[in-house]
């Protein structure tokens, strides 16, 4: 028997009038690689900010790990095993790839010291060596600045928190809307990583190629509303783009998995 390690129920958003997203029931199993698709617009990143604490939700509930939550903040999400990577990085270019790595959460010793803790850098590096190492990552230096690196460098160092950290769930938004076709590739390797790891994953991608080649399967949203819930092996890319553009609609929609 499989188990869930996130389901929303009615998962509702609206901005004013908006109604970016309504009633979404969404359910992902642990290990789990799903796919949400949709045109510009469609609500996915809405949905992604309401898991992942960025925003407070209009209605609805979410259970993560067996628990329903309310995370008041993303540092909350991330607290609780949640790690997502967004389109625009949130990386601070100023760091290099440890500092990176551990933002809002750095290791420190001599915690005795009290407000004069001292950082343990030693630690972080040597974690972060290992967490790229987990993702097959090639980073020259690790002590560079992130102002100094390519969008897809950028990106894996992003991706690289999910495996230093074991996240129970990694969410990534487009993380390769942006990048050329070797930086692509190289991000899609640590998907086929996390998914050797037990990962559980939601990627949002208008790939279809990447999302036939990574996930098991494919959520379509649509107007703020999740039109589909396909299993990869009983679809295909012109069904999918059916349910994004509206030609096919959600009556054969029964609910999430
Ligand atoms: N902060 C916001 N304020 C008002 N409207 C928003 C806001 N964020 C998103 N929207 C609207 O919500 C809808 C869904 O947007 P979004 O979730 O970004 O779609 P997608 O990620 O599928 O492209 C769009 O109509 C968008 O304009
Ligand atoms: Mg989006």
């Amino acid at each position: 028997m499989s188990e869930t390690i996130l389901e929303t129920k009615g998962l509702t958003k609206h901005y004013g009038g908006v109604h970016a997203l309504e009633d979404a029931d969404f359910i992902l199993e642990k290990g789990e690689h799903v796919a949400i698709m949709g045109d510009n617009g469609a609500g996915k990143s809405t949905f992604v900010r309401q898991i992942t604490g960025v925003e407070q939700r209009t209605r609805g509930t979410i259970v993560f790990d067996g628990t329903e939550v309310n995370f008041s903040g993303p540092l909350d999400a991330r607290e609780a095993g949640i790690e997502t990577v967004f389109q625009t990085l949130a990386l601070a270019d100023d760091l290099n790839v440890p500092d990176n790595l551990f933002l809002g959460r750095e290791k420190t010793m001599f915690n005795w010291l009290g407000p004069f803790r001292i950082l343990d850098y030693k630690t972080m590096r040597e974690a972060t060596l290992a967490g790229l190492e987990k993702t097959a990552v090639k980073i020259p230096n690790i002590r560079n600045t992130i102002a100094n690196m390519s969008g897809g460098q950028r990106q894996c160092v992003a991706i690289a928190r999910t495996a230093t950290f074991a996240s129970k769930l990694t969410i990534m938004d487009e993380p390769t809307a942006a990048l050329g076709v070797q930086e692509t590739a190289q991000v899609e390797n640590i998907v086929r990583t996390l998914k050797e790891q037990g990962e559980s994953l939601i990627l949002v991608s208008h790939n279809m190629r990447q999302v036939f080649d990574l996930v098991d399967r494919i959520v379509v949203f649509r107007r703020g509303r999740i039109v589909a819930n396909l299993n990869k092996d009983d679809t295909d890319g012109q069904d999918v783009v059916a349910y994004i553009t509206g030609a096919k609609t959600g009556a054969e929609y029964e609910g999430a998995a």
